[in-house]
């Protein structure tokens, strides 16, 4: 599918606040016969419409297969997904994902590349580029709008990206691990620029994550999930008010116990996936391999 059928396929949201995602019983294997994986078991889940939902996982358990079948790029092997209760059976727009990795166009300048989704759209407007320049200085990139990727920093190049990403407002905002490998002091800037974005953005936003510090600063829900093949294993509702500061979360009764719980329940699922033998415990390795050589 190329860009424009892609915006053709957007979705006239319904809300303001984004769209309500629902999971229901999905599996998906990969492979067949002797050579089977088995890597989400029958799961289920919703994305609350504008609420912040946030999944935290034993690393290699299968979230970002997960974000993959809720993006549209692969389909589930059995069970439903549905969009404001429609399947989900392909990309669009309307959904967006950020990536880990730097996704920014290298030959466009980061205005450009903020621009870029309403351009394909045919809607540079001056009401866009209006908004183009307030999420400029939103995500503190207003000096920086005439240099292209490669010119700016790890944590500038993650914050271009979501600026990129929020000007298309998606129905759904999909996130996997977007401050993964960035150096830690970066990555506590990057929290607090993106709660500050959710607090005003408000749409259903899903957000990926290993760390469960950064999973309670952020989340109004957080879904804990199984080993490998992963399914829900506990849902934590994370009621402190916002505007959240990063110090009142690690001060907080509330955050502190429910630290401890899942960290608790992180542990017995690593601890699953040592005690059921060797191929559990290579799968660890690798993803731990993996892990270590994208950072
Ligand atoms: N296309 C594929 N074919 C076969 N196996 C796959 C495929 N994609 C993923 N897997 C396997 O599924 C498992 C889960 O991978 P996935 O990337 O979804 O996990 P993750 O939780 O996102 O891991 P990480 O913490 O490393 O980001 C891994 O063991 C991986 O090797
Ligand atoms: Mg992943």
């Amino acid at each position: 599918m190329n860009i424009q059928q892609m915006a053709q396929s957007s979705q006239v949201i319904s809300s303001p606040l984004g769209s309500q995602i629902s999971v229901t019983n999905v599996s998906k294997i990969y492979g067949a016969g002797d050579f089977a994986k088995e890597v989400v078991r029958d799961c289920s889940f919703t994305l609350d419409r504008g609420k912040l939902t946030v999944m935290i996982g034993p690393s290699g358990c299968g979230k970002s297969t997960l974000i993959r079948m809720l993006a549209g790029f692969e389909r589930p092997s059995s069970g439903a997904i549905t969009l404001d209760g429609k399947a989900v059976s392909r990309p669009g727009l309307d959904r967006l994902v950020v990536f880990q990795e730097s996704a920014l166009f290298p030959w466009m300048s980061t205005y450009d590349n903020i621009m870029f989704g309403p351009r394909a759209r045919g809607e540079d407007t001056p009401e866009m580029r209006a908004y183009a320049e307030e999420l400029l200085h939103k995500v503190g990139l207003d000096g920086f709008r005439k240099k292209y990727p490669a010119q700016l920093s790890g944590g500038m190049q993650r914050r271009a990206e979501l600026a990129r990403s929020m000007i298309n407002k998606p129905a759904v905002m999909i996130l996997d691990e977007p401050f993964r490998g960035l150096d830690a002091m970066t990555k506590k800037l990057m929290q607090e620029y993106y709660s500050n974005l959710y607090e005003e953005f408000r749409r259903t936003t899903f957000f990926v994550t290993t760390d469960i510090d950064e999973a309670i600063y952020l989340a109004d829900r957080i879904l804990i999930m199984t080993n490998i093949p992963t399914q829900v294993r506990a849902v934590i509702n994370v009621d402190l008010p916002r505007p959240r500061h990063v110090e009142d979360i690690t001060e907080n009764d509330d955050a502190n116990a429910i630290k401890m719980r899942a960290l608790s329940l992180l542990h017995e699922e690593a601890m699953k996936s040592f005690a059921r033998g060797s191929k559990a415990a290579a799968d660890f390795v690798d993803a731990y391999a993996k892990r270590i050589n994208k950072e």
